[in-house]
């Protein structure tokens, strides 16, 4: 540290409510320093997986916002899914699509954006977040088109009349809480992306909104975290989400 004015913040990505997966990060003024990073044994639940690693998506996409090559480099990693979602829900520029989890570096947003044309509001709950996301997307020209936002993904102040289409990234948490409320909310006709989990790690949704899913078209993405993006579009009676039940 150089002087008094430096900003030191100390906080942990993983390890904290469990035994391995530690990560913990010291930050002065902006510069990162990983302390300690574990691995974790997987229990009954995650079958077929040697080892949980702490996700590093903070670390990387702090760096992406900073170092245009990262940047560059990070994004290839979404370019494939978001062009067989932009395919899938058949984006255009006529669309405005809702992104709900965007993070400090909104690749799927500006992506969704750049192949499309289509006008893109992109919202987290971190606040710490929204500063380095406006930044990077004024950086690259892009604030006409899209717009950063700090809200909560099952917010009932979104107003969803606006939207074409709605994106949920897959960190999104509670996943099945988010996905119901903005399932109630939307309009009829509105298309819902959600993106889902490789199997062995799909217990976030509830046997219910398994089945609703299992109707749906998806694209698979391969190689990847995420294992495919289902397309829900909301019928104009709500016959289908009342047969199972499905209340947010
Ligand atoms: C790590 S990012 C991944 C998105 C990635 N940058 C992209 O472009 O697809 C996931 C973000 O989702 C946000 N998030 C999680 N749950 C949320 C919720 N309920 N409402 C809004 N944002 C949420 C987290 O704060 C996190 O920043």
């Amino acid at each position: 540290m150089q002087n008094t004015q430096d900003r030191v913040k100390i906080f942990a990505l993983g390890g904290l409510d469990e035994v391995g997966n530690n990560l913990y990060v010291v930050d002065v003024n902006d510069r990162m320093f990983i302390l300690d990073a574990g691995m974790k044994h997987p229990g009954e639940e995650l079958l077929g997986v040697d080892a949980v690693i702490p996700d590093f998506t903070y670390l990387i996409e702090n760096k992406a916002v900073k170092a245009g090559f990262i940047y560059r480099m990070a994004s290839k990693y979404y370019e494939q899914a978001i062009e067989s979602e932009v395919t899938l829900a058949d984006i255009d520029e006529k669309d405005h699509v809702l992104c709900i989890g965007g993070g400090i570096c909104p690749f799927s947003a500006i992506l969704i954006h750049q192949m499309t044309g289509a006008f893109v509001t992109v919202i987290d709950n971190n606040i710490k977040c929204l500063p380095k996301a406006k930044k990077l997307v004024k950086r690259l020209g892009l604030a006409e088109k899209i717009r950063v936002l700090y809200q909560e993904g099952d917010s009932s102040t979104i107003d969803f009349s606006q939207y074409t289409v709605v994106h949920l990234a897959l960190q999104v948490s509670p996943m099945e809480q988010v996905m119901l409320a903005v399932e109630k909310n939307m309009q009829p006709g509105t298309k819902l992306l959600i993106r889902r989990p490789k199997k062995q790690l799909s217990s976030i949704y509830s046997s219910l909104t398994e089945k609703l899913l299992s109707f749906c078209p998806y694209a698979c993405h391969k190689g990847r975290n995420m294992g495919s993006t289902v397309l829900y579009i909301k019928p104009e009676t709500k016959a289908l989400v009342k047969e199972y039940g499905l209340v947010a």
